[in-house]
């Protein structure tokens, strides 16, 4: 049994050289200043988390992430377990977090009775498909061609690592994630990568929240936000890519495991950022699945995986 199971992302956090280089990229990308308090920058999403990343100025370093408690009791299990302490937030809408270590090193905080914020609507029309010809009936499709199409949510994180089932292991054992493909490599099938979901019985999430791949070094593959809809994705390459700022590191494409529509774009330091629309949803019924690692980066449609992307590790 694992100490607890967590529920959802709550947020990232990253220590940049250049605050106003790092937010110029995170407003291109979609995401918005909610605060700044103690030198520390947090931007959201439309849902209504009331940060989702945090920036602090300091060398370039990927601290690490948050996740959400089912209870307060849970933090008190954790803190025991643990011997970690529990602490106040001061960060947008409050609440108490105990800071663990995983096994590279990253903080992983478990953080309990954030105050929600208004979510932020975004007007979307409907699409008329085969499925569904008259979704859309008497009205015309315009999106509005000014800025960024705001991003929905922090949605992953992927830890590159050359102590993958240790990593795997810890994320199980403490915060009661359960794989959803396990990735597995040569004769001895050795675990090569694990996507893992958050165990909400017999709610539905989406297929990974934490992915931990194998690499010679530790560091931070991506971070990975949910966007509005499948244009936003299309809309917000084509945005990006007209500002001429920013280096594109794979996409447009359809993953397999995950099956999410993605973009993936480096920040002005080097870490990659992924845009993505649409993802399998499961619930903890669905039982974990094996693939060969020669499955594991394929695209059901789009460009081939490119070096810039894989050599992408940060710590
Ligand atoms: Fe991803």
């Amino acid at each position: 049994m694992p100490i607890v199971k967590a529920s959802e992302l709550a947020y990232c956090r990253f220590q940049l050289p250049d605050l106003e280089l790092a937010e110029q990229f995170l407003v291109d990308f979609g995401l918005m200043r909610a605060d700044e308090q103690d030198g520390k920058r947090y931007y959201r999403g439309t849902d209504p988390h009331p940060y989702c990343y945090v920036v602090e100025e300091g060398e370039e370093r990927f601290l690490g992430f948050g996740l959400y408690a089912k209870s307060r009791e849970d933090l008190n299990i954790v803190a025991a377990a643990t011997d970690a302490t529990i602490e106040e937030l001061s960060a947008p809408g409050g609440g108490v977090c105990v800071r663990l270590k995983e096994p590279n090193g990253y903080d992983i905080d478990l953080v309990y009775g954030i105050r929600a914020a208004e979510p932020i609507e975004v007007p979307r029309q409907p699409l008329n498909s085969a499925a569904r010809p008259f979704a859309r009936t008497n009205e015309f499709y315009r999106l509005n061609p000014d800025g960024p199409t705001p991003v929905r949510r922090l949605a992953h994180v992927v830890i590159a690592t050359p102590q993958v089932g240790e990593t795997v292991n810890w994320f199980k054992e403490t915060l009661g994630l359960i794989s959803s493909d396990d990735v597995v490599a040569g004769p001895e099938k050795d675990l090569f990568g694990s996507f893992m979901r958050v165990d909400e019985g017999d709610k539905f999430v989406d297929h990974h929240s934490v992915f931990v791949i194998s690499h010679p070094t530790s560091g931070l593959q991506h971070v990975s936000f949910e966007v509005q809809d499948l244009d936003a994705v299309f809309r917000d390459h084509h945005y990006l890519k007209s500002l001429g700022r920013y280096e594109h590191l794979w996409g447009i494409g359809r993953h397999l495991l995950g099956s999410q529509v993605f973009d993936y774009w480096s920040n002005p330091f080097g870490y990659s950022h992924e845009h993505w629309a649409d993802t399998d949803r499961l619930n903890a019924d669905v039982p974990s699945n094996v693939c060969a690692v020669e499955e594991g980066l394929i695209n059901q449609w789009g460009d081939a995986v490119t070096s810039k992307f894989r050599q992408g590790v940060k710590v």
